[in-house]
């Protein structure tokens, strides 16, 4: 077993400025001149007031995708139109199966064909997944243009529209190609969550309840009796989830912005996860339902390594099984799911590192002996 690097987590959200006005609130990412501000509220899209802090420009070009431009597109457009002379779009394919380079090529031949110059701000109009290409895209571009996030999926608002990683998927491996590249300014509009279909909203919760265990166990204990109201919709429970989440990963990019140690605790759950949606295929399981499960194999090796006692471990599993997310992992059997764990980017000479929870609200990154994973495995593998 390598040793243990412990990283405490415990007062991370004391870092993150928070300021409420009415039915906005505004976080910053404080990383000197790439720091930037997530607006979050209801209609926080509508307001041209979001848009101040943006560098003029001629172009803009807005990446969405099949399903989510056609209900905010316009919405959008009507926006950038008081402040860009031209505004573009591309609509990608839906999916994380689309995460790819058709779908960076079809951005950047875009960003070509309207011959948009290295002022020209990408708009990422939709999930993670495209989040993640448009951040790319905007990475890639004439060595870098800036990008906004418009995440409107509960997932890509309290986590993948944060903190600059970008990346498109390879068959072997997911979000293996990338770069980190910071967006100029988040808009998490609650609103638009309606038309959210449940499974995603679900999928959502995952990366809200990773925050519990990694970082605050205050918010652990909030998370479990607000649950019904997070599955209901609530504005209110939605809106403080997501300035929680926003919050606590605000400040661990702040710390750690290209994951030399600390920012891999925003991986609790992952090392599993990206093996079952790899060894699956990209988007058979959501991103979010398989680090819900990947959330539970790491709470049991955390259980098994004697850093948590059993009810902690139960109780985590339980909030997880309570909102709906998958508990048992896909049987690829042990053996491929050890050589898919090689391959994770934490990964280090060949030895899978794990983030684990060694007391609620407090994670570790470490390696495991192989006969407690394999027991992990066997046990949560159906
Ligand atoms: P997604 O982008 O595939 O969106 C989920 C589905 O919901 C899609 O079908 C989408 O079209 C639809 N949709 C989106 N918004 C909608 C709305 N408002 N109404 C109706 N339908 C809507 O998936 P996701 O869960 O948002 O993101 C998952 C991706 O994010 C994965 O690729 C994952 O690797 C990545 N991710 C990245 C980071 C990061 O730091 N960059 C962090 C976490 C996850
Ligand atoms: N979602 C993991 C990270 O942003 O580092």
């Amino acid at each position: 077993m390598g040793s243990p690097h412990e990283i405490s987590s415990a007062s991370l959200v004391s870092h993150a400025e928070v300021t409420a006005n009415q039915a906005i609130e505004e976080l910053h990412i404080a990383l000197g001149e790439r720091s930037y501000p997530i607006r979050i509220g209801s209609a926080v899209l509508d307001d041209p007031a979001t848009y101040n802090s943006l560098s003029p420009g001629r172009d803009a070009l807005v990446v969405t995708n099949t399903t989510v431009g056609p209900i905010y597109l316009q919405r959008l457009v009507r926006q950038l139109k008081a402040r860009y002379a031209r505004v573009h779009s591309v609509e990608l394919q839906d999916g994380e199966a689309h995460k790819d380079w058709a779908a960076l090529q079809q951005t950047l031949d875009a960003l070509l064909r309207e011959q948009c110059d290295r002022k020209t701000t990408l708009f990422a109009l939709g999930g993670g997944v495209v989040g993640d290409v448009t951040g790319f895209a905007a990475a890639c571009y004439m060595r870098g243009v800036p990008y906004v996030q418009v995440p409107t999926t509960l997932l890509a608002q309290v986590d993948s529209s944060v903190g600059g990683k970008t990346a498109i998927n390879h068959p072997l491996g997911k979000n293996m190609i990338g770069a980190f590249h910071q967006p100029r300014l988040v808009i998490a509009d609650t609103s638009v969550l309606s038309t959210l279909p449940q499974r995603e909203l679900v999928a959502g919760l995952a990366e809200v309840i990773k925050y519990g265990p990694i970082a605050d166990h205050e918010f652990f204990r909030w998370i479990e009796a607000a649950l019904p109201s997070l599955l209901a919709r609530d504005d209110g429970a939605l809106t403080y989830a997501i300035r929680k989440s926003c919050a606590i990963k605000a400040a661990v990019v702040a710390a750690d912005e290209r994951e030399s140690d600390l920012r891999a605790i925003l991986n609790f759950g992952h090392t599993f996860g990206h093996a079952i949606e790899t060894g699956l295929g990209h988007g058979a399981w959501l991103h979010g339902e398989a680090v819900g499960c990947g959330m539970v194999m790491a709470i049991d090796l955390s259980h098994r390594l004697g850093l948590i006692p059993p009810d902690y471990a139960q109780r985590v599993t339980e909030l997880i099984r309570r909102a709906g997310l998958p508990t048992v992992a896909p049987a690829l059997g042990v053996e491929r799911y050890l050589a898919l764990m090689q391959g994770d980017k934490k990964a280090e000479g060949g030895e899978i590192r794990f983030i684990l929870i060694e007391s609620p609200g407090r994670a570790v990154v470490r390696t495991a002996p192989r006969n407690l994973v394999e027991e992990v495995l066997a046990s949560h593998s159906g």
